[in-house]
């Protein structure tokens, strides 16, 4: 079952069979002293936050994990870890689907900030949330949905689910991997270098690169070249005029219409 063995990969999990939202349950435990490393999952979550104050449910069946981290780092420099996040669930998934029995080919790809898509729509969204602590350090709760039997059908944007694109997994194999990936890319997050090789491969995954893009955030719009992403995880944009604008936060659309 789901995170049977309790631990995964030196870390600590905890199951829910059904949740309100494996962020809002892992930032409140840090609140109380909790330290982690630990995982909150679940397979069903009512009352789940997306990035933006939009909502995420995972309906039964669905993989709703927080990994809670408490460290000694600058709020700036926790951001990094939702793209190292997203290169783990990405691992994941291919690792998953070249196991599939049935051969499939699924294009998995990253886009900023931390989206997964398959085949261009949306299979998985990631919710970074960090607070200081007591003793000074920062929790930093890295949430992370996967959209595996069902694909929530009231989104703006084109979403889908593993089931629908044929791969037969449970959220609990699912959750296995991911935890194995985490691991691994943490601990090159954790090195001096660690940023850098991060987003090295981020970038060899992303969606969207070299192609022009509109950033919208509230009611701003930048347009522009998608060219990169900086070394605090900015996306930077090449106006037409040939200026590089660095976005912190925003919605990336692939289309400039
Ligand atoms: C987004 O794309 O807007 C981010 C979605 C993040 C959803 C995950 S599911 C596990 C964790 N718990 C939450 O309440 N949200 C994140």
């Amino acid at each position: 079952a789901l995170g049977a063995e309790a631990v995964s990969a030196g870390y600590r999990v905890e199951v829910f069979d059904s949740i309100g939202s494996t962020n809002a349950e892992a930032m409140a435990r840090a609140r109380d002293g909790e330290a982690g490393p630990i995982w909150f999952v679940t397979t069903e979550q009512t009352a789940g936050r997306g990035r933006r104050q939009r909502p995420w449910i995972a309906p039964r069946g669905n993989l709703a994990a927080s990994v809670l981290e408490v460290m000694d780092v600058a709020p700036g420099v926790a951001a990094s870890l939702g793209f190292a996040a997203g290169l783990a669930l990405q691992a994941a998934l291919a690792d998953l689907t070249a196991q599939s029995e049935i051969p499939l080919a699924i294009d998995y790809r990253l886009k900023w900030p931390n989206d997964v898509l398959a085949e261009s729509q949306k299979l998985a969204g990631i919710l970074l949330e960090a607070e200081a602590v007591a003793d000074g350090r920062l929790a930093v709760v890295v949430g992370i949905g996967t959209n595996v039997v069902a694909a929530p059908s009231d989104t703006p944007y084109p979403a889908t689910s593993l089931k629908a694109l044929g791969l037969d997994v449970t959220a609990e194999r699912l959750f296995a991997a991911l935890s194995d990936h985490w691991a691994s890319y943490r601990a090159i997050w954790d090195h001096g270098w660690g940023f850098a090789e991060i987003r090295r491969q981020w970038l060899q995954h992303a969606a969207g690169l070299g192609e022009t893009v509109s950033i919208r955030s509230g009611a701003s719009i930048v347009e522009g070249l998608f060219d990169s992403i900086d070394d605090t995880g900015c996306l930077i944009v090449r106006t037409p005029e040939g200026r590089q604008i660095p976005i912190a936060a925003g919605d990336v659309y692939f289309s400039a219409t």
